[in-house]
Order: C-alpha cells, then sequence, then structure tokens
C-alpha cells in the first residue's frame, strides 16, 4: 500500500500530467529573461508552496518551467542537500551526462525575486556538491550491548517515529514487530550525527524493510505518514490511556476496547470490577502519567533510606533503572536494597513495607517473594530466571512541600503527561478549595542477596532494550544464560561468579558499557 502522503503527492502529480510538457506557468507573464529557465523541485516543499513561489517568479518575468526538461537552466529546492537533488538529477536525465545546470538554493530564488530579476551565482547560492565517497557511511555493531548509547540523540524525528511504531505494535500484543522497530530505533540513537541520506544507512544492522521505508518517508516528506496516522488513530489513543492506567496491560485494554470503552469515565461507568492496583491506577491517574523528576527521586532516596537506616542498619540501597542511566525523568522510581552479609537481607521487603505504611508513605503496594534456587544442571530456560526476586510494587505519597521540591509544586500544568484531560482522579481533586499537598509516585522497591546484586543491577539498570540484547548476545555469541540472578555458562556447565558488573561484561566477552551508555 502506497502511504498516505505519498498517495496524495501521487495523486496531484497525476492531476498535473495533463500537461505535461507543456509550460503552463511562464506563458502567463512575457518573460523577461529568456536565459533563465528555473525548474522548482517540489520535494520538501510541497506542491502548495511550489505553485505559490512559481506564479511569483512567472509574475516577476521568470520563465518557469512546469516539467523538468533539457531546457532548465536552474534548478531550484529548498531543504535537500546537493547530493540528494544531485540523485534525482540522474534520475531525470538517466544518469547521462551532466548538463549545465546550475543547483541552487532557496536563497537564490528570493534574493532574485527581491531584485526584480536573476542576480549573480555565488557559491551560497549554491548546493555543495558532495562526492558520494565523501557522504558519512555510519557503521555500528549489531548488538546494542556492544555500542555505547548515550541520552544525547541526533536522530529524534526518525526514533521518535519508530518509537511510536513500536509502541503500537507493543500495545497490540506483536511483540516481535515491537522489538523489530525498537533495534530499529536503537540503532539510530547511537549515530553520531543525523541522518540525511538513505546512502548513508547502508550496511547498518537492524534495519528491516519496514523501519527503512519509514525513515525515506521522514527523509523526504518531513514526517511519517504511517506514524502520523497511528498517532491519530482512536485505537491507539484508547489503547495508550487505557493501559496508562496502573495495573491494565494491552490484553485487558484491548478488551475492553472491543466493549466500547474509550474513555476513562466510560471505564469506571462501566460495571468493571476493577482489581486493587487497576483501582488505585484509576485514582491517581493523572500522577501516575506524570513523569517523575529527578529531584522527585531523589526525595524518595531519602524516604527509602530512612527505612533501612531503622529495619536493618547496614543494609544499602541503589538507585537503578531509568534514573540510574542519567535520564532527568521517568516513569517511576526503582532502588535495589541489599545487605553486606549474605542472607541478612531475607525478610527484610515486609518489614521495609511496614515501616512506610506506618509512616503513611505508601497508598499502595503488592510485595512478591524471591523464589529464585540456582538448579545444579544449570538453568532450565532463561526466562525461568527472571523476576524471582522479593519485589515490591509500590505508589507512595510523595509530600510536594519535600526536601527540594518546593519548585516543583507548579509542574502540574506542564510537561509530557498533562495531556491526559479527562482522567477521573477525585482523591486529586483540590480539597476543600485548597490545593492536594502531595502526589502519587510510583515506585519498584527489588532486594537481592549480596552474592546476585551485580547481576541485579545490570539486569535492573536498563534500558529494556539494552537487557535484552545483552541476553541476546550471551545466549547467540557466548552459549551463556544471563538473567538478573547469574550468568550460566552452558559450554562449561557452570555458573559464573561476579563481584561487579565489570566482571560480568568480561565473562561476556564485552567491553564494559557504564550506565550513562545503555539508553538504547
Ligand atoms: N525490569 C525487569 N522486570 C520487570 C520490569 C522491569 O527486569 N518486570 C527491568 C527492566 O529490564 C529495566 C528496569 O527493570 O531494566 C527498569 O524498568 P522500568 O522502570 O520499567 O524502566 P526504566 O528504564 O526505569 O524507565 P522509566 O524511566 O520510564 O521508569
Ligand atoms: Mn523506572
Ligand atoms: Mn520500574
Amino acid at each position: 500500500m502506497v502511504p498516505l502522503k505519498r498517495r496524495k503527492l501521487l495523486s496531484t502529480q497525476t492531476g498535473n500530467n495533463g500537461n505535461s510538457g507543456t509550460d503552463v506557468i511562464g506563458v502567463k507573464a512575457p518573460v523577461k529573461f529568456p536565459d533563465v529557465v528555473i525548474f522548482l523541485l517540489e520535494r520538501k516543499m510541497g506542491a502548495s508552496r511550489r505553485a505559490f513561489l512559481s506564479q511569483l517568479a512567472a509574475k516577476n518575468g521568470f520563465h518557469v518551467q512546469e516539467t523538468f526538461s533539457g531546457m532548465v537552466t536552474h534548478v531550484v529546492s529548498e531543504g535537500n542537500s546537493g547530493a540528494e537533488v544531485g540523485s534525482w538529477l540522474d534520475s531525470q536525465t538517466d544518469g547521462s551526462a551532466h548538463r549545465p545546470v546550475h543547483l541552487l538554493d532557496m536563497s537564490w530564488f528570493t534574493q532574485s525575486m527581491k531584485a526584480g530579476r536573476p542576480i549573480d551565482i555565488t557559491d551560497t547560492h549554491r548546493l555543495q556538491q558532495v562526492d558520494e565517497s565523501e557522504v558519512e557511511v555510519f557503521s555500528v555493531p549489531s548488538f546494542a550491548c556492544q555500542r555505547r548509547t548515550t541520552l544525547e540523540n541526533h536522530n529524534t524525528v526518525l526514533t521518535d517515529a519508530l518509537s511510536l511504531l513500536a509502541e503500537m505494535a507493543e500495545l497490540s500484543a506483536e511483540e516481535g514487530r515491537g522489538v523489530a522497530f525498537r533495534r530499529a530505533c536503537a540503532v539510530l540513537k547511537c549515530l553520531n550525527e543525523p541522518v540525511t541520506a538513505m546512502s548513508q544507512l547502508r550496511g547498518l544492522p537492524c534495519l528491516g524493510e519496514h523501519s527503512l521505508r519509514v525513515i525515506q518517508d521522514i527523509l523526504e516528506n518531513g514526517a511519517s505518514s504511517e506514524a502520523e496516522s497511528t498517532k491519530c488513530s482512536e485505537r491507539f489513543k484508547a489503547l495508550k490511556l487505557l493501559t496508562g492506567v496502573f495495573g491494565v496491560g494491552c490484553k485487558t485494554a484491548d478488551r475492553w476496547i472491543r466493549e466500547g470503552i474509550l474513555s476513562l469515565q466510560q471505564l469506571t461507568d462501566s460495571a468493571h470490577s476493577l482489581n486493587r492496583a487497576q483501582q488505585a491506577g484509576v485514582d491517581h491517574y493523572d500522577d501516575l502519567n506524570q513523569p517523575v523528576t529527578k529531584a522527585e527521586a531523589d526525595s524518595i532516596s531519602v524516604i527509602v533510606e530512612k527505612a533501612l537506616v531503622t529495619v536493618l542498619p547496614g543494609a544499602t540501597m541503589t538507585l537503578i533503572g531509568g534514573f540510574r542511566r542519567g535520564k532527568q525523568t521517568g516513569h517511576d522510581v526503582d532502588f535495589l536494597i541489599t545487605h553486606p552479609e549474605e542472607g541478612a537481607e531475607v525478610g527484610l521487603m515486609p518489614r521495609v513495607v511496614s515501616w512506610l505504611q506506618s509512616k503513611g508513605f505508601l497508598l499502595y503496594q503488592k510485595t512478591t517473594r524471591n523464589s529464585y534456587l540456582e538448579a545444579k544442571d544449570g538453568p532450565a530456560r532463561p526466562a525461568s530466571n527472571m523476576d524471582r526476586f522479593e519485589r515490591c510494587f509500590s505508589i507512595f505519597k510523595l509530600d510536594k512541600q519535600g526536601p527540594g521540591l518546593q519548585s516543583h509544586t507548579q509542574r502540574a500544568t506542564d510537561g509530557e503527561g498533562s495531556h491526559f484531560g479527562d482522567a477521573v482522579d477525585s482523591v486529586c481533586e483540590p480539597e476543600n478549595g485548597q490545593i492536594k499537598q502531595w502526589r502519587a509516585v510510583r515506585v519498584d522497591l527489588v532486594v537481592s542477596p549480596i552474592s546476585q546484586f551485580p547481576f541485579a543491577l545490570l539486569g535492573w539498570t536498563g534500558s529494556k532494550l539494552f537487557e535484552r540484547e545483552l541476553r541476546r548476545w550471551a545466549g547467540h555469541e557466548k552459549s551463556m544464560s544471563l538473567s538478573s540472578h547469574a550468568l550460566y555458562d552452558s559450554t562449561q556447565r557452570t555458573y559464573l561468579r561476579a563481584t561487579s558488573e565489570e566482571e560480568i561484561f568480561t565473562h561476556l566477552g564485552l567491553e564494559f558499557i557504564p550506565p550513562s551508555e545503555r539508553n538504547a
């Protein structure tokens, strides 16, 4: 199928083809400068702007040709590189001998219109003709865990579109498609310069046909028609909104949508009984869809630290997840807790939770027990070893006036989360005309025995794709099985010990990548 946007362009072009070869614009006014025959390139300029500029030029006595031919002396384009216009020209002329055509930037056109005559061409007007061999062709290794991906992204337009398509695939429970888009996205994130031409992508890994089509659409038209139409689709909007409720996954959201539930109002009006997590999700919808700031994460660190000092002196905690990777905001705050003495951490989570509850810090919590045991003959299947820590999914009640937070109280009116306009959040309504003094924040707590700490630290720092790629690398390239608990070498039939993340990378035969460069 031809993407929407391109279909539109095609149909306009078909419409114009009725006049192909004729010079409809040039005949409108007497031509004052017969030596100059202008052709305006529609690519990136768009049909309507091209039509407007054509008429402007014709009115000023310039000869503008609507269709490219050998008579053209000046090709004017906007937002295209010399290489792009060069290859377009080649396609027009079958790549045959170069004609004496000037490839010019819009600046020459505007200045000429202003002057009322074709001005002399200088180097600043000319599109830079770069030799194909000089165009930077990117090269990166295939596994994201072999690459350094910082938070600095030079290709946000491309990665935003691919992330959106990945998100839609994930929300539709199409995991394979989701991973494919995430991998393509991660490759673009680690490039040290913006992509300007498809030719630069030659030889890059993980860029499938579909992702390349999206990239090409953006390079040619400024936006991906598929990403744009997905973003605007009712289904995407409803899936986002409903899975934005804590405790609601894509399967539940899909079922509700099929029942006609598209908004939170419809959900609360429906007869559906929500589980405890989902009820908390609805109650605190606005707060939980508002990004958590680093200052808020630090404020929660202070509280968790206090709990630890009280219930088990010597226990330590580490900020993990996105904040450990240097992100300034996140959807939650993640902590990894351990104790230097193996076994001292047993039973720690319930005591931490009790303390937090007694102080009124918890709006919701669900704790799961540790169930990990090393098997004598190694992990049966890698996935069975995931997620076996003592964990607590919780919602904290964070005082907005807490240490270091005073300046953040006005944030509710701006930023990412504010578009969830129709949220039902009775708890968060100002009570008796008073502004709510606290806000709900998602917090994940994980307890690990010290022997597994480096694996837990590596496994919970993320990003999700980086973790996935680490496990894929271990399996495919090393015949090893990596989890957040252990690393098993299938060839030697043994568990490989580690006392630091660095040692795990060494076991895996990988260069150490610090957390700030794991933002794949
Ligand atoms: N994780 C996990 N098992 C889960 C959920 C998460 O192992 N059931 C790991 C993920 O692999 C990730 C880390 O926990 O490495 C943090 O997950 P999450 O908080 O979802 O993502 P962040 O990277 O912290 O992103 P955000 O800033 O949006 O919270
Ligand atoms: Mn997180
Ligand atoms: Mn988390």
